[in-house]
């Protein structure tokens, strides 16, 4: 039974952090030779029983829960750094474009191949994932996260009109090929599909009523999209679907809206909306690199607390601009701060680090309907953990040794942190081993 000895971050049900500053970390094989955490807490508590046999002393380092991005998109890897005038001409110019090249298997398994490295490289050990609309990639994405034993969730993009040749899907075929794409990969080793309808402007309500008969059907797949990223965007769904009463309301009439539904982005929504999400249990994957690239936004902290949605942090690549979870926490700090500062009165929030790291691990988890089994290092949890080095950059090194309390040395990390503080990744295997990093 591996037994390690480092601090350790993890977090109590109430999404406050738990740290031990002289930590250990157990993990064994459940009855499926899973690795589960079997035992986490101060070593002095732990040592007795778990600390008997062999331990890999960790001096120095923090053994952290892996991240969960809630929201990323593999064949837009190469699209990171793309500059438009807001989505739609981005979407127009550089990402369809590019998403054609996804036709070709050889290509998608290469990307794919890259992909999957970089988020471990990163840290992020869960990740829910856009394929393209070709069944071929969503194929490529999965047999290169299961040859990792990595946590994955993806499925191939609804796009049945409004899009150019080479992207857009057959009505009839696709929500064939989604069907196919469920039943054989959905629930293998620790992959789960998600109906993935790109988002209702490039939909027709033929496609997604057939996506929403298939969500009622297999009520454990996951359904991810977009919503009320860009007001261009907006004005375009409510021409497209006048009956809805909003442009999220479009998906809940097509039943799209339930648990282990997740939309990125959710900037512009109104009460009703924010209550809808709430009400269905549909979370939002909050992608803050992405709104301030694309200069779509800002996610309202204060108003989802508010109503008590549920959110989560996501990278949104490659409307976002980086893989690391540290970029997207800085990001999502800097957006609560500017957050209707001077607007309405509101005065801009200061979200805590313990918040904004449980944004993207803990709480990112039980968005998705995952909560206790990954992004967090409690008894039970899939032993998916990071390994990461304060001391990785000079000036990481002196500011992390004057941080005065766990905040300050979450805040430390989360502003100068980046793939350099991720020394090593480390993914819950059916046999124990496997690192990346
Ligand atoms: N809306 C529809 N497609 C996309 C996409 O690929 N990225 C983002 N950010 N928004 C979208
Ligand atoms: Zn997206």
């Amino acid at each position: 039974m591996p037994v390690f000895r480092s601090a350790l971050l993890r977090f109590a049900d109430d999404g406050t952090a738990l740290y031990d500053a002289d930590g250990l970390l157990a993990v064994g094989p459940d009855t499926q030779g899973r690795q589960r955490v079997l035992a986490a807490g101060a070593w002095s508590d732990l040592a007795p029983r778990f600390g008997c046999g062999p331990v890999e002393h960790l001096p120095g380092r923090i053994i952290a829960p892996g991240f969960v991005d809630m929201h990323i998109h593999f064949p837009q890897t190469d699209v990171i750094g793309s500059p438009a005038d807001g989505l739609l001409p981005w979407l127009e110019n550089y990402t369809f474009p590019h998403e054609k090249r996804f036709a070709a298997p050889e290509y998608s398994a290469q990307v794919a191949q890259f992909f999957v490295a970089e988020l471990l490289r990163n840290g992020v050990t869960t990740a829910l994932a856009f394929a393209t609309s070709h069944p071929a990639s969503v194929e490529a994405l999965f047999r290169e996260a299961q040859r990792h034993q990595m946590r994955l969730i993806t499925g191939k993009v609804l796009q049945d009109r409004h899009s150019p040749d080479g992207v857009r899907d057959d009505t009839a075929q696709s929500l064939i090929d989604t069907e196919a794409l469920i039943r054989r990969w959905h629930g293998v080793d620790r992959l789960g599909y998600a109906i993935t309808p790109r988002f209702a402007p490039t939909s027709t309500p033929a496609q997604l009523r057939g996506a929403g008969e298939l969500a009622a059907r297999y009520p454990d797949v996951w359904i991810q999209s977009h919503v009320a990223e860009n007001l261009d965007e907006i004005r375009w769904a409510r021409e497209l679907f006048p009956a809805s009463r909003s442009y999220l309301s479009v998906y809940g009439d097509f039943g799209l809206l339930r648990e282990r539904a997740v939309y990125a982005h959710c900037i512009h929504l109104d009460e009703l909306d924010r209550a809808l999400l709430r009400d269905t249990g549909a979370v939002a994957a909050v992608s803050p690199t992405s709104n301030l690239f694309l200069g779509s936004g800002f996610f309202d902290y204060a108003e989802a607390d508010r109503v008590g949605m549920r959110y989560g942090l996501a990278s949104d690549v490659g409307g976002g601009t980086s893989f690391s979870p540290f970029h997207t926490m800085l990001a999502a700090y800097c957006v609560g701060r500017a957050t209707v500062e001077g607007l309405q009165g509101k005065r801009g929030l200061s979200l805590s680090p313990q918040h904004l790291w449980w944004q993207h691990t803990a709480g990112a988890a039980r968005a998705l309907g995952l909560a206790g089994v990954v992004g967090n290092l409690q008894p039970g949890c899939e032993a998916d953990f990071v390994v990461l080095n304060p001391q990785a950059t000079p000036l990481l090194a002196r500011r992390t040794a004057q941080a005065g309390s766990l905040d300050e040395l979450l805040f430390a990390m989360i502003v100068l942190g980046d793939d350099r503080l991720v020394e090593k990744t480390v993914i819950s295997q059916a046999k124990y081993g496997s690192c990346a990093g």
